[in-house]
């Protein structure tokens, strides 16, 4: 027999499983989860934490919600899956005129894939073609330092510079970056860096001695990845402007910030932007099933009408659409519509706890919607590689707490499930938390 052991050997981490996102020599052992209920998980060791994070921020209305585990069952019974070219489903059209009404103006063109990465991956793709299509040739994208867009060639590419990348340097296609002018609460300097940004994209856009411009690429409001850092509305309402202007198209990435996130349904719906594209999924299907969408305007999706085969977008993927994916993503969208009203009252409760942390031991408070975070003072460098963050990590179980903090940043985002009791609890064991961290 090969190495097909059954189980953990020696209490260390399984024999078989390649974990991502973890450095291997030395890692802690993970810790076993055996079930999960509204906004706790279970622990095989008997232990339940409030899932202050939604998992990798997609546990939108709690885990294992009814409504979209009976959904996902029903649509099993019925048609699992099937081919998405030349045949079509009811749930992908069902979600695909549910999506197009929720979103603003002429988005209304849904194409599907799997996560996150791949729904950056057509969306650049799809911009990237749409030049060609109209007879342009536009070979550059900007982008934003600090982005994370995902972990596939494209989303790498455009995403800011960084450890988890820089081994592929050699292979990633180039691009733009501007500065990202993110702001906290009490900072008054965000108009003067948002001024000058936006003066550097439109002198950049105006130049025609340079490559043209395909696409300006933004997380909107919030950069995840990068820090949980924010920015203002009037920010992105500057980038939309600055960009019709200069007929450039617009990506927003709204993976992370889709579905309620900042406060509205849709961060651009929030600032009142429309974009050209946008990318949406973790929360799409409440957290149960991998599925992603980017969604193109009217115009974008004109340019691929065509009998032209050199004009056809030949991207696809073996589970594209898939029609379990679909129904949960349906069932989810039914429990948004109850949920508004605790993901736009959420900042409120987050701004009050923001107030309650020593300026002594944090800094940079910041809230947008259903997501607050703010930085542990600390002796080291700071950043996804400071090692308070460790710190922080190994105490949060003793809380009762899951936070995977991004270095020093401490951050919640949590399902729409948590109750006032759970809400009360994350906040008093992460100020715990940063009375026992701070400093170290
Ligand atoms: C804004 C944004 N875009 C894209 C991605 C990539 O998504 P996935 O991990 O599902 O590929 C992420 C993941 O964190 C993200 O936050």
């Amino acid at each position: 027999m090969s190495g097909a052991a059954t189980g953990p050997t020696g209490g260390g981490p399984h024999p078989n499983v390649w974990f991502p996102f973890t450095t291997i020599a030395g890692m802690a052992t993970p810790l076993k989860v055996v079930g999960g209920r509204g906004s706790r998980i279970f622990l095989e060791d008997g232990r339940s934490l409030i899932d202050c994070i939604s998992s990798w921020w997609v546990n939108l209305h709690g885990h294992a919600h009814p409504h979209i585990a009976e959904a996902i069952g029903r649509q099993a019974l019925e048609l699992e899956h099937v081919i998405f070219a030349g045949f079509t489903h009811e749930p992908a059209e069902r979600l695909a005129a549910a999506l197009s009404l929720a979103l603003p103006g002429t988005l209304e063109r849904v194409f599907y894939s799997d996560d996150g990465s791949t729904s950056v991956e057509v969306a650049l793709k799809i911009a990237y073609q749409y030049w060609a299509n109209v007879d342009e040739r536009r070979p550059v994208f900007l982008a934003f330092d600090g982005a994370y867009h995902g972990d596939t060639f494209g989303a790498m590419s455009v995403g800011g510079e960084s450890p988890f990348t820089g081994v592929f340097d050699e292979l990633l296609f180039s691009v733009e970056r501007l500065p990202f002018p993110d702001t906290w609460i009490g900072d008054d300097g965000a108009e003067g860096r948002e001024a000058e940004v936006l003066e550097r994209l439109r002198t950049r856009l105006a130049d025609d001695s340079l490559p043209a411009v395909a696409g300006v690429i933004a997380e909107p409001l919030i950069q995840g990845a990068g820090g949980m850092r924010m920015c203002r509305d009037d920010f992105l309402r500057g980038l939309r402007r600055i960009t019709e202007e200069a007929g450039t198209l617009l990506i927003l990435d709204e993976v992370m910030t889709g579905f309620g996130r900042t406060g509205a349904r849709f961060a651009c719906e929030r600032a009142g932007v429309e974009p050209d594209l946008i990318c949406l999924s973790k929360g799409l299907t409440g957290g149960f099933l991998p599925l992603a969408v980017t969604v193109a305007s009217r115009r974008v999706y004109e340019a691929f009408v065509s009998g032209d085969a050199m004009k056809t977008f030949w991207h696809g993927h073996s589970y594209t659409a898939n029609p379990l994916g679909c129904a949960a993503a349906l069932a989810s969208l039914e429990l948004l519509g109850e949920a508004e009203p605790v993901f736009s009252n959420m900042e409120a409760h987050h701004r009050a706890f923001l107030d309650r942390l020593d300026p002594k031991l944090t800094e940079r408070p910041r809230v947008t919607g259903t997501v607050a975070a703010f930085d542990v003072r600390t002796e080291g460098a700071g950043g996804y590689f400071d090692r308070v963050g460790d710190a922080i990590k190994r105490r949060t179980l003793d809380k009762g707490l899951l936070i995977r903090p991004l270095g020093n940043t401490i951050y919640f985002m949590p399902p729409y499930s948590l109750t006032e009791e759970e809400r009360e609890a994350m906040y008093a064991g992460t100020l715990e938390l940063v009375a026992e961290v701070a400093g170290s």
